[in-house]
């Protein structure tokens, strides 16, 4: 198959580690990169006992140098690179009684908005190259202020509007930008947030206003992120509670504010 180079920030984990899978299963030379070599090559040991293989490069996205490094290792590998997904992300749940944690702040805006943009600098050549698809796991929280989450919310809105920018740059250069709002998966993501956090203002139900079970699976978001970047689609919104709180939000954005404050709890 050609134009099948496909690279997955944070493809360890979650939605990134569905999103592996899917592209190996279809016959893709997939590159997954976090932060954790340990992790990477257990990762890689899974795949290789299936008769797959994957290419992994140790990766922190907050440093310009291992997104350049990255973005090189594969391109020495592979010759090209047709996909980047920028996935790579973490949260911080904010509480009243603890307040704005600007450390946390700075840490998330890192990770999820200069994370994306680092990556997107050294592979936007590459995917011009080959029209490919830039792409960005981004949130609801990413189009609607969701409760206590004001870093998380900060940095998928920057995220939002700087691949949004990208889009419409390069529009007439053929190359595709796909913007994911993810709602509500089941992945690792809340709990990392709980064992980091000071219990005394961590409210014992977090992220548990609708529980693990009940959200979409890592698989179930990877598979409408896989498609949208098959059709070229511009935008995906995986979970119908995501829909409605983006539409809410544009046609009542009073009522929304409220349930918002409920149900994002
Ligand atoms: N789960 C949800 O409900 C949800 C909803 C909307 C959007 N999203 C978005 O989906 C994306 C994936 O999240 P997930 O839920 O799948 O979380 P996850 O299971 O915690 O996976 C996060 C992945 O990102 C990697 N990562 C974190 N910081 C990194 C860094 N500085 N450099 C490189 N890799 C890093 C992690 O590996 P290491 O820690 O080993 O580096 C891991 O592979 C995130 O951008 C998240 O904001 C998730």
């Amino acid at each position: 198959m050609e134009n099948n180079v496909v690279v997955i920030t944070g493809g360890t984990s979650g939605i990134g580690r569905a999103l592996c899978n899917r592209y190996i299963a279809a016959g893709y030379q997939v590159t997954i990169a976090s932060r954790s070599e340990q992790i990477l090559q257990k990762v890689q040991a899974d795949i290789k006992s299936q008769g797959h293989d994957v290419f992994t490069v140790k990766t922190d996205v907050r440093i310009d140098e291992d997104c350049k490094n990255l973005v090189d290792a594969v391109v020495e590998k592979f010759g090209r690179i047709d996909i980047f997904i920028n996935n790579a992300g973490i949260t911080w749940y904010e509480s009243d009684e603890g307040g704005i944690n600007i450390e946390k702040h700075k840490e998330v805006i890192d990770t999820n908005l200069f994370g994306t943009v680092q990556c997107t600098k050294y592979a936007l050549p590459h995917l011009l190259k080959s029209k490919g698809s830039l792409v960005g796991v981004c949130s609801i929280a990413g189009e609607v202020g969701l409760p206590n989450r004001s870093a998380y919310s900060a940095s998928k809105f920057a995220m939002n509007g700087f691949l949004s920018s990208l889009r419409v740059q390069y529009i007439n250069k053929g190359l595709h930008v796909l913007i994911t709002y993810a709602g509500y998966t089941s992945t690792n993501i809340r709990k990392k947030v709980k064992k980091d956090h000071n219990s005394n203002d961590f409210p014992p139900g977090y992220g548990e206003s609708i529980n693990e079970i009940s959200m979409m699976s890592a698989e179930q978001t990877a598979m409408y992120i896989f498609n949208g970047i098959k059709k070229r689609k511009r935008s995906v919104r995986p979970t119908s509670i995501g829909k409605l709180t983006v539409w809410l939000n544009k046609f009542l954005p009073k009522l929304n504010d409220k349930l918002a404050a409920r149900y994002y709890n």
